[in-house]
């Protein structure tokens, strides 16, 4: 094996597909005879459809039917189980009666001959309420109707007594609100029947689950769904999932016997294709008088929809990163008047940490200790909440090295003390964490005549360089270069591969993939050597294959000579590997982060000027688009600090601010300069290539970093996720 590509840092292989616009995203297909579908949203949050009115939007031109809860096929139900391979995350099915959930809720589809006549339309159907008072927050439901028990919960020792026995102690909560996923690419789906099949294109982080939803729903076996997604302009977790949009567009195809087109509208993003929601989180945190943690307690509650329960997992790291023996982390939800959540980069990580690490700074700096040396002093060496050992974590290391480059060391602890002309410096850490994971995926290669490889997995690229990785570790096996290698994928007629979704998209098809090209090796060499072949009188073991040649005894050919001479194809390579063995080691990932904000007290003007990340995720295969995925969630992380926040009228619960314009991100101008240092210590015991995956551990604990920043800047704690400036004034 070549060592040189594993952990280079080539470019990506469909970077010019997709700059060049070649790359065909969902609603780039216009089969022929496509109709397009256009939603008609509820402008209520909660309550009834008393009458719609579809006499004007019938003869507006071009219609060709108008689907609502009393028009449309009926459907089955998804039992929605990730394992079975149909989960949704909206079980509701759409129109399935006159209720009303959610602002933005699909009440009608108007399907039309083109986009125009299909939104003129439904713009004219006329929709009459009986309006309910709507749950607009999370205070509202719990007043309303408390909680209910979540799940990931966990106990171990006695927190309270131990809390109330301690040196110092710190009792706050803190809150993060809704943050709403805005990838460039909106929900789409082309849906088509040919007979008794159904074929689909969509924007899916996972094109097998929605084939097994879709099968569900229509009470058709799985092999009569086909869903393709080969490029997507990301998802950030909304894409896991089908959403209502998908099935309306199926079922609007099935009924017209045409193709049928609908895209989710950008305000519809904000309602009815998942969000994160908003938690409420209460930190009980204890120590000895040596600064030792003796008692940790993480209570999260978030909202969820009338139709599904969601459970962020807040506490889900606070389980094992500090070492404690008295822990108590509980989950519970609370109903609002809101479309279903789903998981956004680092579910239940994200707000956590910004709760948990800026704790841990509040009780650092009550207990008079310097906070990294607080951390450095409580970092669990084993996962205590399964009494397991890690596979590897280099938190420590990571921590010194970007504590180091930073210059953590010339911080003055008192808050508002580093001044730099007008403006107020401050200084602020916190750690990174994320689970790794990985599952069973199945890989085809073959090695063809014509010299080239070509690789399919029904895995995706969402935008993270998952083509790239899958070329590498081919070209890594085989000696292939780069460019002679085709990588397929986000199709369910290539072999099963994994939703890309929690970080275990590299782990888990890298070495199916890495099997399959051994494997299609293993066949080229037992063609050469069969009786026909150049190389037949000698065993196949004992033939080399190295850089494209297969060599015995300095006898060497080229492998597409030998598969010309036999008038093959190809040789070819099927792998199926497994999941992660979880009972020896806990595999997470881990790092740090530091952030400099700068703090003008005369304007009122705060930036974050600096970040150093230093992230340690077992082996990077490939360091350039790795670093692009740190860079990126540490930008995400920022616009979590301080803009993103879907916010909702507290008298009607209907979202104010769905749009681009109104809805903050972090632009160019926000962000800092990004120094992020990958450590490279690989994790053999979770694959070959010592692989962890690094798409979402660089969001968790930013937003704390950025919060205990701003606070050795002005003095001012802010628990209340975005840091807007108006809350340091
Ligand atoms: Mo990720 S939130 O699992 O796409």
């Amino acid at each position: 094996m070549s060592d040189s590509i594993i952990g280079a840092g080539p470019r990506r292989i469909d970077g010019r597909l997709k700059v060049s616009g070649a790359a065909p995203y969902a609603a780039d297909h216009y089969p022929d005879n496509m109709a397009v579908g256009y939603g008609v949203f509820s402008t209520i949050a909660s309550g009834r459809i008393t009458n719609l009115d579809l006499s004007e939007a019938r003869r507006s031109p071009g219609v060709i039917d108008i689907y609502h809860h009393g028009h449309f096929p009926s459907l089955y139900h998804t039992p929605s189980s990730m394992m079975q391979g149909n989960k949704v995350e909206e079980t509701r099915l759409p129109f399935e009666d006159d209720r009303v959930y959610y602002e933005g809720q699909f009440v009608a589809l108007v399907v039309a001959d083109n986009l125009e006549n299909a939104r003129a339309a439904a713009y004219k159907v006329k929709v009459s309420y009986d309006e309910d008072q709507a749950i607009a927050n999370l205070d509202q439901g719990v007043k309303a109707h408390g909680t209910q028990k979540g799940k990931g919960n966990h106990s171990r020792g006695n927190p309270e007594a131990s809390f109330a026995g301690a040196a110092h102690s710190i009792d706050y909560t803190y809150t993060t609100p809704v943050e709403t996923h805005n990838p460039m690419e909106m929900h789409a789906t082309v849906a088509s029947w040919r007979g008794e099949r159904l074929h689909v294109y969509e924007s899916s982080q996972g094109v097998l689950q929605e084939k097994g939803a879709l099968a569900k729903i229509f009470g058709i076996a799985p092999n009569q769904v086909e869903v393709e997604s080969p490029f997507i302009g990301s998802g950030f977790g909304s894409k896991l999932w089908m959403w209502p949009h998908a099935v309306t567009a199926a079922a609007a195809s099935r009924e017209t016997g045409r193709p049928v087109q609908v895209v989710v509208p950008r305000q519809q993003m904000f309602t009815t294709t998942g969000h994160r929601p908003e938690t409420r989180q209460r930190l009980r945190l204890a120590t000895d008088d040596r600064g030792r943690l003796v008692s940790i307690r993480h209570e999260s509650i978030n909202t969820t929809s009338f139709t599904d329960q969601y459970v962020e997992t807040c506490g889900s790291v606070t389980k094992s990163l500090y070492s404690c023996d008295n822990v108590l982390v509980s989950h519970e939800t609370t109903r609002v008047n809101r479309g279903t959540p789903t998981s956004m980069r680092a579910p239940g990580a994200a707000p956590g940490l910004f709760a948990l690490e800026s704790a841990i700074d509040e009780m650092a700096n009550e207990a008079g200790i310097d906070p990294l040396e607080f951390r450095m002093n409580n970092y669990a060496d084993r996962d205590e909440s399964q009494d397991l050992p890690f596979s590897s974590n280099h938190i420590k290391d990571a921590t010194r090295q970007a504590a180091e480059k930073f210059g953590w060391s010339k911080r003055t602890p008192e808050p508002g003390s580093m001044r730099d002309g007008h403006e107020i410096v401050g200084y602020g850490m916190a750690a990174c964490n994320w689970e790794a994971m990985r599952f069973p995926c199945d890989a085809r290669v073959s090695l063809r005549a014509d010299g080239t490889a070509y690789v399919t997995c029904a895995t995706q690229d969402i935008g993270t360089g998952t083509y790239t990785i899958v070329a590498q570790a081919v070209s890594d096996v085989t000696g292939l270069p780069l460019e002679r290698i085709t990588v397929k994928l986000g199709d369910t007629s290539y072999p099963e591969g994994p939703l890309s979704g929690g970080s275990w998209t590299t782990a888990t098809t890298l070495p199916a993939v890495a099997e399959a090209s051994r494997k299609a090796i293993e066949q080229l060499k037992s063609h050469a050597t069969s009786g026909k072949g150049e190389f037949g009188d000698v065993a196949a073991e004992d033939l080399s294959f190295e850089n494209g040649q297969l060599s015995h005894n300095g006898r060497s050919m080229n492998y597409t000579e030998v598969l010309n001479a036999q008038r093959l194809a190809s040789a070819d390579g099927e792998a199926h590997t497994g999941g992660a063995d979880t009972s020896k080691y806990s595999f997470r990932s881990f790092g740090a982060h530091f952030v400099e904000v700068r703090w003008d007290p005369g304007i009122s003007n705060l930036r974050v000027s600096r970040v150093v990340s230093a992230i340690d995720v077992g082996r990077a295969i490939n360091t350039l688009t790795a670093r692009n995925q740190v860079e990126g969630a540490v930008v995400m992380g920022l616009g979590m600090a301080h803009f993103e926040a879907t916010d909702y009228d507290s008298r009607n619960a209907r979202p104010v601010n769905n749009n681009y314009a109104e809805y903050l991100v972090a632009t160019h101008a926000d962000q800092p300069e990004i120094d992020v240092i990958l450590l490279d210590n690989p994790d053999y015991e979770f694959n070959e290539y010592g692989a962890r995956g690094i798409g979402e551990i660089g969001i968790t604990g930013m937003a704390a970093a950025v919060a205990n920043a701003v606070y050795h800047a002005t003095g001012k704690r802010i628990r209340e996720l975005p840091i807007t400036k108006d809350k340091l004034m």
